[in-house]
Parts: C-alpha cells; structure tokens; sequence
C-alpha cells in the first residue's frame, strides 16, 4: 500500500476519472476526500463503494471556480483527516460550440472550472500540505491542451494548455517540499464525452495505436505513480496517457 495513512483530496470525484482516481488511492490505504460540484448522488455511489472496500472516504460539495467553496473544501478535508498528503485537480468541463459562436460567458465559465478552478485548489490546500512528508499535486490536463486541438472546444484545448504551464509554474514555486505534476489523458469513456457522434467516435478510434478509447482505472493508475514515491524524481512533468494517438 503505497499511500497507508495519506490524505488525497480528488476533485470532480462523483464520477468518471475523478471516481477511479479516488477508488485507487483509497485501494492504495489512503484516507480519500470525494469532491463534486452538483451530483450528491453520485458522489454517496462513489463513497459507499470505497466504505464497502474498507477505506475511509468523506464527500465534500465545492464548486472548484468559486474561491470560498475551495477554501471550504480544503480546511474541511485537513480538519477531517489532519491535514492533505495529496491533491488531484480532476475537476473539468466541456462545451463544445463553434469558435465564432462562443460568448466571453462560456469562456469565462471554462477557464474558472478549468484553469482557476486548478490555481484556487492548489492556493487553498499548499498550506494544509507543507510539513508533511512526500506531499504532491497531480492536475488533469488533456491532449488538446498540447497538440489534439479542435475549434468547437478552443476554450477547453487553451484551459488545458494553461493547466501544464500552471504545473510547471507551481513545480518551481512549491520545490523541493512538494512536487507538482500532470497527466494528459486523451479519449477516455466517460460521461463527459456522452454527446459525441458514433461515426466520430470510430473515426477518431482509427487515430488511437492501441485502437481503443482508455478506461477512468487507467488513468487513474497513472495518476497514482506520479503521486507515489515510485515518482519521488518527477516535478512539472506532464504524462501523455492516450493509447498512442497521432
Ligand atoms: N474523458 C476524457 O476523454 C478526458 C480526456 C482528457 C482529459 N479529461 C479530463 O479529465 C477530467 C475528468 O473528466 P471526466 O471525463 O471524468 O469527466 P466527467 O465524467 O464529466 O466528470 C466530471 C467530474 O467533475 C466534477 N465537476 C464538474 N464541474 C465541477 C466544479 N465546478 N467543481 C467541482 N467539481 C466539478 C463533476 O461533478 P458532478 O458529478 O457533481 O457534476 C464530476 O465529478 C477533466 O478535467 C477532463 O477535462 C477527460
């Protein structure tokens, strides 16, 4: 058990890769905190299912772009297990509409989850993270934050791009005493892409090595490495997880 006894804060851990991150860190012996936006009920699922398996687990509600809501959420979860070994910045959205056709709204309402949602979370839970032994920051960018871009989710692709400069920058900012890195998945099955089209869906299969789309666990296990010890050399690296996509 590589995280007996830690604190792991997971953002956006209702459902999707948030809730196999979260179910991992807890198989791993960590103390979990499930954090959602909206969905209660999928956050108890979440919950009840890491209980079932042994592992001490609280869900918090905290919207991630609304600054007292982080604020909240982080001294609850330090407060609740005594401090935070680990923080995961899961939480994201997407919403695809043509470029042209995007308001300064929905621009806004992406970078505040996205991008400053990532920034507040970190801000709130460094203090709750300093002093402890082996502490460490994972966010979740995307590939369309380094090279998969596409005009219906320009404000999502820059978000993301902006979360792997955010973890270079905190790299710097937070060494030697905590590291910070990212992981870049690509398609992965999840409720967030449950609007896509069949026919796009298979086209965008035939781009993937591996000729599938990733599993939430498989991130989830990558997320896991970069928090663990087994990564003690790795700040402000980002890990492309997506099955070979050209
Ligand atoms: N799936 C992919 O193909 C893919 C690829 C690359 C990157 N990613 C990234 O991976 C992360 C997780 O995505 P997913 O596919 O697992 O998405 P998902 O299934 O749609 O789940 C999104 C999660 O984020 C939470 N959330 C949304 N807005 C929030 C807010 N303002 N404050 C707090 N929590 C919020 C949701 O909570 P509620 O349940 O309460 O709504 C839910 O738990 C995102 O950052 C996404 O951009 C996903």
């Amino acid at each position: 058990m590589r995280f007996k006894d830690k604190v792991a804060v997971i953002t956006g851990s209702s459902r999707g890769i948030g809730k196999a991150t979260a179910i991992a860190f807890a198989r791993e012996g960590a103390k979990v905190v499930v954090n959602y936006a909206n969905n209660k009920v999928a956050a108890d699922e979440t919950v009840i299912e890491i209980n079932k398996a042994g592992g001490e687990v609280v869900a918090i509600q905290a919207d991630v772009a609304n600054e007292a809501d982080v604020k909240r959420l982080m001294t609850e979860a330090a407060t609740h297990f005594g401090g935070i070994d680990v923080l995961v910045n899961n939480a994201g959205i997407v919403i695809d509409s043509p470029l042209l056709e995007k308001t300064a709204e929905q621009w806004e309402h992406t970078l505040g989850v996205n991008l400053i949602g990532t920034f507040l979370c970190i801000k709130h839970a460094v203090p709750h993270m300093r002093g402890r032994m082996c502490a460490s920051i994972i966010n979740i960018s995307s590939t369309n934050g380094i090279d998969t871009l596409s005009p219906e989710s320009a404000d999502y692709d820059i978000s993301k791009a902006g979360v792997i400069s955010l973890t270079k920058n905190f790299a710097q900012e937070l060494a030697p005493e905590i590291r910070v890195n990212c992981v870049a998945p690509g398609w992965v099955d999840t409720d967030i892409n449950a609007g896509l089209e069949k026919e796009y869906i298979e086209g965008e299969i035939q781009h993937i090595a591996l000729k599938r789309w990733g599993s939430p666990e498989e991130i989830a296990k990558a997320v896991v490495f970069l928090a663990s010890e087994d990564a003690s050399f790795i700040t402000g690296a980002t890990l492309v997880v997506d099955g070979g996509y050209q």
